[in-house]
């Protein structure tokens, strides 16, 4: 890859204090990490095609300049909160041209960075094709209001709060696609449908291959400068959002999602950061500088926090379901 002075990192805000790596260093050191993972993931992924996933059979024309007939949810045989999470889902990948504007940006679009920006491109694009096809077949939303959905959602954009710092990146992206991961296998199998099952599962399979990409990347940043790599971490760590915290109405559909056990806050600590956290060996790493040592701690504290939290969460959870079934019981 070519880092000339017109590379964005050139302009890169914060200048990297002393024994720091700047940002164009980091580029260069990890082409080679780039170039063996892209090699890798290249003949780890296999071939799939969206169209077969999706039971055109099921399909008829809408109400419009066809002619057909209008949505209505009894069409849909999915529930509330499956509907919610798979446009939720939808609209998180339908951002895809924000986010490609965003990885470019910061690692460029020549050699292995290049080639991976526009491979990656290209597989996060049939996601948003497929679930969509498959959505809009079986009748399983309002076409109207997810229309309007995508609207709102891209027209606002997304930026990420990461564009100028290289480890940062790599550690919100190496935790952002494990969570879409299990976001989508999670809804998949919470949906009921087999047909949204299988197809969920497939775009799943990508989104565990892009984690391994990154999160193999990050595990090079930490041998490369391990302090600033845990200062990256506990930074993405402490103030995560996912990409779709832009939807509108997030807040009410996060609840809805995480009630269901689709995705919660013990779902987000046990099963997206901390098989990452203990891929990169980020507790038994002995490499540490008094930086990464308090970096680490803090990040310890956070982890800490986040499972009391999670604790909280489920006790509460317990405490409706109790009372609902006792509610049950007495009506009954
Ligand atoms: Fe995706
Ligand atoms: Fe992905």
């Amino acid at each position: 890859m070519s880092l000339t002075a017109e590379h964005p990192q050139a302009k890169a805000p914060s200048a990297p204090t002393r024994g720091e790596m700047t940002q164009t260093a980091l580029l260069l050191e990890l082409e080679q990490v780039v170039e063996t993972n892209l090699n890798r993931h290249l003949s780890a992924a296999k071939e799939w095609f969206p169209h077969s996933y999706v039971p055109w059979s099921q399909g008829a024309d809408f109400d419009g300049p066809l002619g057909g007939t209008a949505w209505d949810v009894s069409q849909s045989r999915l529930n509330d909160t499956a509907r919610t999470a798979l446009i939720l889902n939808l609209l998180t990948e339908d951002n895809l041209p924000s986010y490609h504007h965003e990885i470019a940006a910061l690692y460029g679009r020549d050699g292995a960075w290049g080639t991976w920006v526009h491979r990656w491109t290209a597989e996060e694009g049939r996601h948003s094709i497929a679930i969509r096809d498959y959505l809009l077949t079986t009748r399983a939303v309002d076409p109207v209001e997810l229309e309007r959905a995508r609207m709102t959602h891209m027209g606002a954009g997304y930026i990420s709060p990461h564009t100028h710092h290289v480890l940062n990146s790599l550690a919100y992206v190496s935790f952002q696609e494990l969570a879409t991961r299990i976001s989508h296998r999670n809804t998949g199998a919470y949906s009921g449908d087999k047909l949204c099952d299988q197809l969920l599962q497939k775009v799943a399979n990508d989104e565990n291959l892009h984690m391994v990409f990154y999160r193999n990347l990050l595990a090079a940043g930490f041998e490369l400068s391990p302090d600033q790599a845990m200062r990256a971490v506990l930074d993405v760590v402490r103030g995560f959002q996912m990409p779709g915290a832009g939807v509108e109405n997030f807040g009410r559909k996060s609840v809805q999602i995480a009630v269901a056990g689709i995705y919660n806050l013990r779902i987000h600590r046990d099963e997206v950061l901390a098989p990452v956290l203990r891929n990169v060996r980020a507790f038994e790493r002995t490499d540490l500088g008094p930086a990464g040592e308090q970096a680490r701690e803090e990040l310890a504290g956070i982890m800490d926090e986040l499972g009391a939290a999670a604790c909280r969460f489920e006790e509460k959870l317990a405490a409706r379901k109790a009372r609902e079934q006792a509610r049950g019981a007495v009506e009954a």
